[in-house]
């Protein structure tokens, strides 16, 4: 296993609190997109707000669910993925985070898109998760992985909570190649402030295997997401820095520039299907 464990490693009570710090910013609004855009191609001119909700739409295709379904969205962040994949798929989507704030904003979106009874979010920690085993149809993790202390912990609750048949869908950071030594201070600046390792492609078999689920399918996404999103990031750093100077303090703000992290190819960004056999 070649995850490397940075100095900091998360305390999902301590990421819940930089999420609520941001989430009551004037930077957060319930339903912001909080992951990276698809640019099917990258070429395109599609804007990053609707790149972002094409991830999303990515991701719930390979959910295989439909009216009806049951669906655990982990880290839900203030609701726009799962209220999105409620509405165009009529599932019920439960969503959990650690920040208490987002669930507030996340379920305001829900009562206000008419979907409260289709939609709960909750305050929830992703390494225990308090529902019974096989609660779910399928589960969704959009980006929300690189916070967590322990993968191997987080696919099992997962495994526990879906169905036989069930399917996960996930991204996640990866190491596309050995980030060379002069450019590891910007993608330790980048990670190491609330996130936990960055594994490589080859971890996801094993990880998932020991955790009771079948590998299915992993993609390198990172050409259609990471290149277009660090440009557009660093291209509105200035609005973007309130936020993250309240979600970390000032300290973040003059470490971090989204810039930086344009042209870091090692740095990848993929997408891990898998499923809980069928018994
Ligand atoms: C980058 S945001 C992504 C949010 C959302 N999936 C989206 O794409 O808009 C990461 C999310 O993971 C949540 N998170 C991090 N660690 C968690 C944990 N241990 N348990 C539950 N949620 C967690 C955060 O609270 C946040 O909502």
């Amino acid at each position: 296993m070649s995850q490397k464990r940075s100095a900091l490693t998360p305390v999902p009570d301590e990421v819940g609190h930089h999420y609520d710090r941001f989430a009551l910013s004037a930077a957060t609004k319930p339903g912001d997109n909080l992951h990276v855009g698809y640019w099917d191609d990258p070429e395109s001119e599609v804007s990053p707000d609707e790149a972002a909700d094409r991830l999303t739409d990515v991701m719930a295709e390979k959910l295989k669910i439909g009216a009806g379904s049951r669906v655990l969205d982990v880290g839900c962040g203030v609701g726009g993925p799962g209220v999105r994949i409620a509405r165009l798929t009529g599932a019920r989507v439960t969503g959990i985070s650690v920040s208490q704030e987002q669930v507030r904003l996340a379920n305001s979106l829900a009562e206000s898109a008419g979907l409260a009874e289709q939609v709960l979010f909750q305050r929830a920690n992703a390494m225990e998760l308090p529902f019974p085993a096989q609660s779910f149809d399928a589960a969704i993790a959009l980006e929300s992985i690189p916070h967590m202390p322990d993968r191997g912990q987080v696919l099992a609750q997962v495994c526990r909570s879906l169905r036989p048949g069930g399917r996960l869908v996930l991204t996640d950071l990866f190491e596309r190649a050995p980030i060379p030594a002069a450019k590891r201070p910007t993608v330790d600046g980048f990670h190491d402030y609330f996130m936990s390792t960055m594994v490589q492609a080859e971890d996801y078999p094993p990880l998932l295997r020991q955790a009771g689920l079948w590998f299915e399918e992993i993609s390198d996404i990172s050409e259609q997401t990471l290149r277009k999103s660090f440009i557009w990031l660093s291209a509105r750093m200035s609005r973007a820095q309130p936020g993250l100077a309240a979600m970390f303090g000032d300290e973040m703000t003059g470490r971090f520039d989204a810039a930086d992290m344009v042209d870091v190819p090692e740095f990848g960004y993929l997408m891990v299907v898998a499923k809980r056999p069928e018994e």
